[in-house]
Order: structure tokens, then sequence, then C-alpha cells
């Protein structure tokens, strides 16, 4: 049930660092070009203030098997705990296959299918990556589709973890865990909303009060 967060930004992933429950951090070419600089730099970056301890999720840019395999093992040098995305193609497929072969951890993404990720899982990726908010906005069911793998893997006895993206609500995340999602990566603001509850926030402004009057009184 670990926590992921889906941004290059480094203010974010400073703060989710120092919350002491972020388990990694994802990207890919779309979030890595708001940050307005050189790819290498950025990951650089994140790699540096998430240390050895969690992952860093980087896709290969490549759009054929030989060059995605040249491309992750490049990319799997930056640091020791970097995942290696790939996109769900055919080349993809194939690509996570030989990566596999050399001990190179991949994640395969853009996954919109049960079947999709059955081949991903064949290919012998560590995760599969289904886009649960791009299901959903073509009333489609992200969650289901979750769970719908997750069941498929458990009776296979896949080894295969479920890392779903393109989540965009504390309410995604909560029905996602509850159908024995693995990993879930998120935006900060869907991180920093599961902390929030009204009556946590009364309850504490309570206590604080109350032990305020009992110094006045003291
Ligand atoms: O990790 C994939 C994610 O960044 C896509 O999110 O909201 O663009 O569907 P979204």
């Amino acid at each position: 049930m670990r926590i992921f967060l889906d941004t290059a930004n480094s203010d974010e992933i400073r703060t989710a660092v120092a919350s002491g429950v972020l388990g990694g951090v994802t990207t890919n070419p779309s979030i890595l070009a708001r940050e307005n600089q050189p790819f290498a730099d950025s990951l650089q970056h994140i790699a540096h203030i998430i240390g050895d301890n969690r992952e860093m999720l980087v896709e290969v840019l490549a759009t054929e098997t030989d060059d995605m395999v040249r491309e992750a093992r490049e990319l799997s040098a930056l640091t020791n705990n970097v995942i290696i995305k790939i996109p769900m193609t055919p080349a993809g497929i194939a690509a996570a296959a030989i990566l596999k072969t050399e001990g190179i951890k991949t994640a395969v993404t853009l996954i919109f299918s049960a079947n999709q990720a059955v081949l991903a899982a064949n290919a012998g990726a560590t995760y599969v990556a289904p886009f649960v908010g791009r299901l959903d906005d073509i009333t489609s069911d992200g969650v289901g589709l979750v769970e719908h793998i997750r069941h498929m893997f458990d009776i296979q006895g896949v080894d295969t973890q479920i890392l779903a993206a393109s989540v965009r609500s504390p309410q995604s995340v909560h029905d996602l865990f509850s159908v024995g999602c693995h990993v879930i990566t998120m935006p900060a603001s869907v991180f920093h909303a599961m902390y929030t509850h009204p009556l946590t926030t009364s309850g504490l402004e309570k206590f604080l009060s109350d032990a305020q009057n009992e110094l006045v009184i003291a």
C-alpha cells in the first residue's frame, strides 16, 4: 500500500520526503517538461532528493526495442533505484522482456486493459501502470480495471505489482487501495488532501484550546 508522488517538482518532492511516508516518485515526459529544465538535470536532482531508499520511475523516449533497451541501460545507471517506464507497445513489451534478463526493473505504462497487463506481467515487468483517471474520463471504470488485474494476478500467482497512475482525487486513492492496488502515484494536491478531515481539525482545535485554558487556570 505504498504512496508515490507523480511529479518532477523538487519542492513538492522535498516536502513529501519530509512527510516520512513517501515510497517513490514517478515522472513522464509531460511531467518533466513542466519543470523547464533539461530532463537529465531534473532526474539527477530528484535522485539526490529522494536518496537510496525510494524508487524513481523514468520513462524511455525511444520507440524501437533496441533503442529502448539502450536508453534503459543508460537511465538505470543514474542511481541504483531507478525503475524504467516502458510504453505498452509490442516494441515496449519486447524491451521489458530483455531488460528483465539484465536485472533492470521496469514499469509498463499506459495500461488500459487487463490483457495489456497480462502481456506486461509475462515480460517480467516489476509494475504495470493502469491510468485510472483517463479511463474514468471516457466513462470506463478505472478502479474496476485495477480490481480485475489484481484478481487475475492473484489467481495466477503473478509477482508483478499494480502501480495506479492518473489518480486525481483522495476518493480514488481510497477506492484503489480498497481493491488491492499495491502502489498509487498521485499529484501532491491529492497526497496532502489525504491528511485532512474536518473532525480532526475541530478536534485538535478543542484539545489545544482546553490545554490553553488549563494553562491560564494554573
Ligand atoms: O502518471 C500518469 C499521469 O501523470 C497522468 O495523469 O491526470 O494526465 O491522466 P493525467
